[in-house]
């Protein structure tokens, strides 16, 4: 995932489907061109990775230049007019191939074969190595296509947005659900806080741990934060409603963030629910449950040999640690059920080095 000014953009077409499709263009070309010396010309700013790498496998002799297209405003009434920049090259009685990173609409590809027409070339074919089939309007036929995708917004090799992400080897697609909101599961031992903290600057997510939140109300005597006090004192459950409500404040603190990482928080399946209304509210939704797994031995070891050293009761006691994980199955089984019902449970090994399941949890949020 990366982000270019105001947008997040995801991986997706990566670095061995474009050499290979490369590979394909070069080799068609060069089959059809019958020992002709073509000459690539390649439409600037965005093509020029692609002639690079286009040139670099084909198989034969062949020359390049590059063209921009500059518009400039009329003055007559028809407006924008666009001339060529950049060819100096005699291409009479040349074999000519356009070479365009994308082709959208084809408005730009349109203009450049009426210029181009305008010179005694032999052949003038067109390459392009992106194609939106649905977005293209124009009956000129598209000689040699690398890679059709459908009508998104894409960056990289080559392609831009507002001037960046061109230098990207992967090409990325823009992210429409502009917010990712995770709910972060794991049993105790699991290094659900370490992963967070690692997320949470990954993605530029917002981390939102209900026990801090209930904390930071207490210690600050807010009116939720009293509610809640109530009844803890009573040593009764605080009720939904209020924890909701503090979770709702803590939303609304961060308008604008990319997304939630909630930790701790939906406990019961009304919570959960409260929580899809929430985020409707704001226009988003809950991208994914994702919960750490470990097999109940590794975290009794786990947490045996951190109370060694950490001093917590609760860490050094086998009997009470095997009852914690029992309760942190017992709680979320509920909700397991609740997200997997909407395809949106994913269990991630978290057995491995903390780089290994950093990595696992990212491709399962990259997807979502
Ligand atoms: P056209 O609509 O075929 O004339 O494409 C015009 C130009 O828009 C292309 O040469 C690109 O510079 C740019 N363009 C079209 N689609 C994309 C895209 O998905 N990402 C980045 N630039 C694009
Ligand atoms: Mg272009």
């Amino acid at each position: 995932m990366i982000q270019l000014h105001d947008k997040t953009f995801v991986p997706f077409i990566g670095q061995q489907k474009i050499a290979l499709a490369i590979e394909k263009l070069a080799m068609k070309i060069s089959e059809d061109v019958k020992g002709e010396v073509p000459i690539f010309i390649g439409v600037l700013n965005g093509a020029f990775m692609v002639v690079s790498d286009l040139m670099r496998v084909y198989p034969g002799n062949c020359e390049v230049s590059f063209v921009k297209m500059a518009s400039y405003e009329g003055t007559s009434s028809s407006g924008t007019v666009s001339k060529l920049i950049g060819v100096n090259e005699n291409l009479e009685g040349r074999t000519v191939i356009i070479v365009e990173d994308i082709v959208d609409t084809g408005n730009t590809l349109e203009v450049l074969h009426t210029l181009f027409s305008e010179q005694k070339i032999k052949v003038l074919k067109t390459a392009t190595l992106f194609f939106k089939p649905e977005a293209y309007k124009k009956d000129l036929k598209i000689d040699y296509v690398g890679i059709e995708i459908p009508n998104k917004f894409i960056v990289g090799y080559g392609l831009d947005y507002d001037g960046l992400g061109r230098n990207l080897p992967k090409v990325y697609q823009l992210k429409t659900q502009q917010m990712t909101n995770i709910i972060l599961f794991g049993p105790p031992g699991a290094g659900k806080g370490t992963q967070a903290e690692v997320l949470k600057d990954t993605y530029n997510l917002v981390h939102i741990s209900t026990g801090d939140v209930f904390r930071y109300n207490i210690k600050n005597e807010t009116e939720l934060g009293l509610s809640a006090k109530s009844y803890m004192d009573k040593g009764q459950l605080v009720p939904d409603e209020v924890t909701i409500n503090m979770l709702k404040a803590e939303v609304e603190k961060n308008e604008g963030a990319n997304g939630f990482i909630f930790d701790g928080f939906p406990r019961t399946e009304a919570q959960a629910k409260a929580l899809d209304k929430l985020l409707e509210s704001k226009n988003t939704q809950v991208n994914g449950m994702v919960a750490l797994e470990v097999d109940d031995e590794v975290l009794v070891k786990r947490l045996l040999e951190r109370g060694k050293t950490s001093g917590r009761p609760d860490d050094a006691d086998e009997s009470i640690i095997r009852n914690r994980i029992k309760v942190y199955y017992d709680e979320t089984a509920i909700l397991k059920n609740y997200y997997q019902k909407q395809d949106k449970y994913f269990g991630v090994d978290g057995v491995g080095s903390i780089e290994e399941i950093t990595e696992r949890l990212n491709n399962v949020i990259d997807g979502l």
